[in-house]
């Protein structure tokens, strides 16, 4: 090779940790995009999509994009200009969703929490008027490691006729997403948080209502590549797998691997790890000095966020960890700007190692007492008392 990344342990806001199993398949000889080998891995892919996602939607399929790719094609697809859509607004990627609302010619109706706060789903229920169309939530909201409540809106947005619409980016695999049982018509996430996979690709899901509108629609999606119904054609279609736009093929092993590691764990039992990973980290954290940003009951098991103390400067102290000791952990941004980091909790980063690496650099950084948080941090793993 003609260069060497620094090693790094990826404990912020995603990417993650790849693990060494999904680099491999990351590396396999490229084959082509129809070949019969690919066209059943591609199909492995969504089965293993579908039980990540808790869906049976036949719609299910990793677009060729980051994760905000996966928000421009929801919102292309199931929104049409003058759509009345509630969004959901906590937290920047609640105000991208309102942005691309607008551009996408929508008339976004805000429900707003502060930022480090979910919202609450009576306040949100309210909003959703007979004349809405949609209702977008961010699930797992990174810039606040808040995890916002799904569960008791799919009712009311049934009953208005309204899509709901959810970005699960970084909760997926880590925290209950229970798509259909929570009535969500579509949802999308990114493969570079929780599932361990490189950044690249957006698990993408959609149930027969979002395809309803999808064909009932008055002009076609203005995104030619988004454009779900051309998209299907290659991921599904009737008539055989037909050429949309070459896929990315190695990225598509890599997520693979990825998923399959998801399914040998068994979603449960890691959404189970990471919430003991976050209590964990957590405790220790605390004895640093470092409380949890967001309230009980409202965060995001993926992502600990936490208030930096008086006094402790933020880019110095990151950029220490990133220079002296090969740890990534992540700041904020808009008014948490230099007040909270976002440390990530996902796949492969949480679990004791990792984190008691972190641990040990940031008390020797922060210049605090290790023991205690390394006492936390092993009583937060240690196995229950019978
Ligand atoms: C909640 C959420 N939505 C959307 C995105 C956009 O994903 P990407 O950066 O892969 O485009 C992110 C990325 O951090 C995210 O956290």
């Amino acid at each position: 090779m003609s260069f060497e990344p620094p090693p790094r342990l990826l404990l912020g806001s995603g990417p993650s940790l790849v693990p060494q199993r999904v680099r491999d398949a990351l590396a396999q000889p490229t084959v082509g995009h129809l070949d019969p080998f690919f066209v059943e891995l591609m199909e492995e892919t969504a089965d293993l999509l579908r039980a990540t996602f808790r869906t049976e939607n036949a719609a299910t399929l990793p677009l060729s994009s980051p994760g905000s790719g996966g928000m421009d094609a929801m919102i292309a697809n199931f929104v049409e200009p003058g759509d009345r859509v509630v969004v959901a607004v906590n937290g920047l990627f609640g105000e991208r969703t309102t942005d691309a609302l607008r551009r996408a010619g929508a008339e976004p109706v805000r429900v707003e929490a502060e930022w480090g706060r979910a919202i609450d789903v009576d306040e949100l229920r309210s909003a959703i008027t007979p004349d809405t169309d949609a209702v977008c939530v961010v699930h797992g909201e990174t810039s606040t490691g808040v995890c916002q409540p799904i569960e008791g809106l799919s009712d009311a947005c049934r009953d208005a006729e309204a899509l709901l619409l959810v970005d699960c980016v970084t909760s997926l695999s880590s925290q209950p997403v229970l798509l259909d049982e929570w009535g969500v018509d579509a949802a999308f996430s990114g493969s570079q948080k929780c599932l361990n996979a490189p950044p690249g690709l957006a698990p993408f899901t959609a149930g027969e209502r979002a395809l309803e509108k999808l064909r009932g629609r008055a002009s076609p999606p203005r995104s030619w590549f988004f454009d779900l119904s051309l998209i299907l054609g290659y991921w599904g279609g009737e008539g055989g797998r037909v050429y949309h736009h070459t896929a990315p093929v190695n990225m598509i092993y890599a997520l693979a691997e990825a998923l399959r590691i998801v399914a040998e764990e068994g979603v449960e039992q890691r959404w189970e790890r990471h919430h003991r990973a976050h209590e964990a980290l957590r405790g220790a954290l605390a004895q640093l000095g470092l409380e949890r940003f967001p309230p009980d009951g409202e965060e995001l098991w993926a992502l600990l966020a936490v208030k930096l103390p008086d006094g402790v400067d933020d880019a110095s102290v990151r950029g220490t960890l990133l220079t002296e000791h090969g740890i990534e952990i992540a700041g904020s941004l808009g008014p948490l700007a230099g007040k909270v980091w976002r440390i990530g909790v996902m796949g492969e980063g949480a679990r004791p190692e990792p984190q008691e690496r972190l641990v040990r650099a940031l008390s020797q950084v922060l210049g605090r007492e290790l023991e205690p948080a390394l006492e936390a941090l092993h009583a937060g793993w240690a196995p229950a008392p019978a």
